[in-house]
Formats: C-alpha cells, sequence, structure tokens
C-alpha cells in the first residue's frame, strides 16, 4: 500500500507517519509538506531514514507538484494545513489558500488518479462554540457555525470534501477531531505554550479570564482513530474524535502544569483575550466507538505528564521555534 500524507512534518501528520511506518512496515509513505513555520524536517528526522518513506517538499497549491506526488497512491490522508487559529485572525489569506484551495488542488488530483481513499483531518472547531454551562457536547449532526477564519476555512474544506463525494464519487472519510496534545506540538500552541515557558522561567499566558474549556486528546489517540477509521471506516462517512477531559478550563490546564514544576500561581499572567474566542468545546465520540471499537487511552493526567518530560528532554527540537512563536504573541500584544 502506498500513501500519500500531507502536512506530515507537522505535529499530528509527523506522529502519523511514525506510528505508521512501525505498524505497517511494508507500506510507503511519501510526505508532501511545504515546510511552512510550522513544518520541520528535525520533527521527521527520527524516521527520515526509512526505506519506505520519501519526502517531497512541496506546496499542496501547486496542482503540478500534487499530481507527481500523488502518483501511484492508494491513499491520501490530508493533514496538511494552516492551524493556529491566532494566525488566522492576524492573516487568513494563507488560511483561505492552503485549507480551502490547496484541499481542492488535491481533491482534483485524488478524482484523477483513482485513489481508493481520501482521508480529511479536520476539527471540532468547525461546529462553533458550546456555552460555558451547558452539558451540551458536538456530534456528527451538529450543524456548522465557524467562528474564526481557521475554523471557517476548515469548514469549507470539509464541506468540498464531502461534495467530491457526492460530485465525483470521490471514495472520502473525514475526521473531526478536538485539541491534540503531546510530543512536536509546536510551541505556539496553549500546552507546549506554558510548558516551553516554565521550562524557561517565564509565567504561563492566559487568554481573558482563563474559563474557556477545550477538550484535550493525547496525539496518539487521533493517530489511532485515523487508522481505525482508514482501516474499518464507511465510505462517505464523518467520524468525530475526542479525548477524556470532562470540561477542564485554561486555567486548571495551567494550574495542573504550575504543580508539575513546582511554581505557584504567581506565575499566571492574564494576557488580552483572542478576538472572537470559542467559550467552550465537547466533542461526543460514541459513534466512532461503537461503529468502530475506538475509544482514547491515554488520559490526561499521566500524559501531560509525560508530555512535560519529552519537552524537557527535547529542547533541541524546540528550542529553534519558540523565537517564531514568541514574535506571534509581541505582534498580537499577548506576550
Ligand atoms: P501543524 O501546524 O503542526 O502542521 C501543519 C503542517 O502542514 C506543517 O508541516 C506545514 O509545513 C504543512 N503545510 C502547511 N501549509 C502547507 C501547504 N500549503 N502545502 C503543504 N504543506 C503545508 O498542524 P497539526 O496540528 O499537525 O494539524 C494537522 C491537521 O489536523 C490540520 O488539518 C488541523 O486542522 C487538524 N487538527 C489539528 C488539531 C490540533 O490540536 N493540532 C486538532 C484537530 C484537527
Ligand atoms: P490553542 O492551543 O491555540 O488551540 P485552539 O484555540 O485551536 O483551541 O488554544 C487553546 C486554548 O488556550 C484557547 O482557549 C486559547 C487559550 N490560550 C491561552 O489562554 N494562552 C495561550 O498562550 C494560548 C496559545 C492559548
Amino acid at each position: 500500500m502506498k500513501i500519500l500524507v500531507t502536512g506530515g512534518a507537522g505535529f499530528i501528520g509527523s506522529n502519523f507517519i511514525r506510528y505508521w511506518l512501525k505498524k505497517y512496515s511494508d507500506d510507503e509513505i511519501v510526505n508532501l509538506d511545504k515546510l511552512t513555520y510550522a513544518g520541520h524536517l528535525s520533527t521527521t528526522k527520527d524516521f527520515s531514514g526509512n526505506k519506505n518513506y520519501k519526502f517531497i517538499k512541496g506546496d499542496i497549491c501547486d496542482s503540478k507538484i500534487v499530481d507527481q506526488a500523488i502518483e501511484g497512491t492508494d491513499m491520501v490522508v490530508h493533514f496538511a494545513a494552516e492551524t493556529h487559529v491566532d494566525r488566522s485572525i492576524v492573516g487568513p489569506k494563507t488560511f483561505i489558500l492552503t485549507n480551502f484551495v490547496g484541499t481542492q488542488v488535491l481533491l482534483d488530483a485524488a478524482v484523477s488518479h483513482k485513489v481508493k481513499r481520501f482521508h480529511h483531518v479536520s476539527t471540532d472547531e468547525v461546529f462553533g462554540a458550546l456555552p460555558l454551562e451547558s452539558t451540551e457536547k458536538f456530534n456528527e449532526s451538529t450543524l456548522y457555525n465557524p467562528r474564526s477564519p481557521y475554523s471557517a476555512s476548515k469548514a469549507g474544506s470539509d464541506h468540498l470534501v464531502r461534495a467530491y463525494h457526492t460530485t465525483y464519487g470521490l471514495p472520502i472519510t473525514i475526521t473531526n477531531c478536538s485539541n491534540n496534545f503531546g510530543p512536536y506540538s509546536d510551541p505556539e500552541k496553549f500546552i507546549p505554550r506554558m510548558i516551553t515557558d516554565l521550562i524557561d522561567g517565564s509565567p504561563v499566558k492566559i487568554y481573558g479570564d482563563g474559563k474557556h474549556v477545550r477538550d484535550w486528546l493525547y496525539v496518539e489517540d487521533h493517530v489511532r482513530a485515523i487508522d481505525a477509521v482508514l482501516q474499518k471506516g464507511k465510505i462517505g462517512e464523518t467520524y468525530l474524535v475526542g479525548g477524556l477531559t470532562e470540561d477542564i478550563p485554561n486555567l486548571e490546564v495551567a494550574k495542573k502544569l504550575l504543580k508539575l514544576f513546582g511554581k505557584d500561581e504567581s506565575q499566571i499572567k492574564f494576557v488580552p483575550d483572542r478576538l472572537g474566542h470559542d467559550r467552550r468545546y465537547a466533542v461526543d465520540w460514541s459513534k466512532i466507538e461503537k461503529e468502530l471499537g475506538w475509544k482514547p487511552e491515554h488520559n490526561f493526567e499521566e500524559w501531560l505528564v509525560k508530555t512535560v518530560n519529552w519537552y524537557k528532554e527535547n529542547d533541541w527540537w524546540w528550542k529553534p521555534l519558540k523565537e517564531e512563536a514568541d514574535k506571534l504573541y509581541e505582534r498580537t500584544g499577548q506576550k
């Protein structure tokens, strides 16, 4: 089997390739990645020498490169995207180009090369925000209501993927997942930003009142969910993927990390809130559990500790990226 992975030099894509090459050691993987500020060869270093792995540097918006990369591919697993909400607020254009137009270019190539599966990796953020005081969760029937340029561009890409299934019969599946944490997550994202700040002796930064709620999933569980969908998922279907946290506010996540570092709450710095900041995400993952037998296996407490240890042991990886993240927050006034 030959798989084209897009965005495999980023956080989740690289974790997917690492997992796949180990589990399905006869399969070939081609990784097409533009190496934006979020993609790094250092992230793929441990598997780049694998004989079944090939890297192509290129943009998914470039139909010529996509056409070459997809040649002979059985499956496409599409991770490549602009992914940071704060960046989408200061510069939405690349989000539309990569997430929407880039997905369309890939879909066209997948149709003309008759790939057997196009799996689209998406986010729970397409559903918008839930009120803090509710117990409601997103499920596969929740109407789309994206509220940031990032989530709107991902919502558009989800619609395109379904349209290509209906119109051209492309065999697609989609997963919409909640917030991931784990190794190789960019220090601009919430949990790795706090961990790397704490390692550097800086305070953690909390947007607004810190009562915003995210559903947290360890990255390997997300990768296992994609594997389950690729093996057993029904063509044309969408599966929601979420974690084991029960409405944990950002401030509580920060306090857990401060405790792990032996620091007190004086190390919390409240910074200006994100524009249009979604209040709460919660995911009902019962469909994928019932139909495909997947459920999260990594609990938040234990794997947060392991994630902290990974960042402590791998500063060679994140130190060179921290400056770029700091530059963003200088620009947004959230430093
Ligand atoms: P990331 O930002 O860490 O990595 C994105 C990768 O895509 C990078 O390697 C980058 O170089 C590459 N890329 C960007 N634009 C490209 C282009 N035009 N052409 C080719 N490559 C390009 O992202 P991530 O956190 O690993 O997210 C991967 C996917 O999972 C995204 O589609 C995202 O929407 C989705 N997702 C992420 C999360 C999360 O918590 N991180 C949660 C749910 C869904
Ligand atoms: P983030 O990791 O950017 O993911 P998303 O916004 O896509 O869910 O942020 C997670 C939450 O943490 C979100 O509510 C914004 C908040 N946040 C902070 O409070 N401080 C920070 O420094 C960052 C980066 C995020």
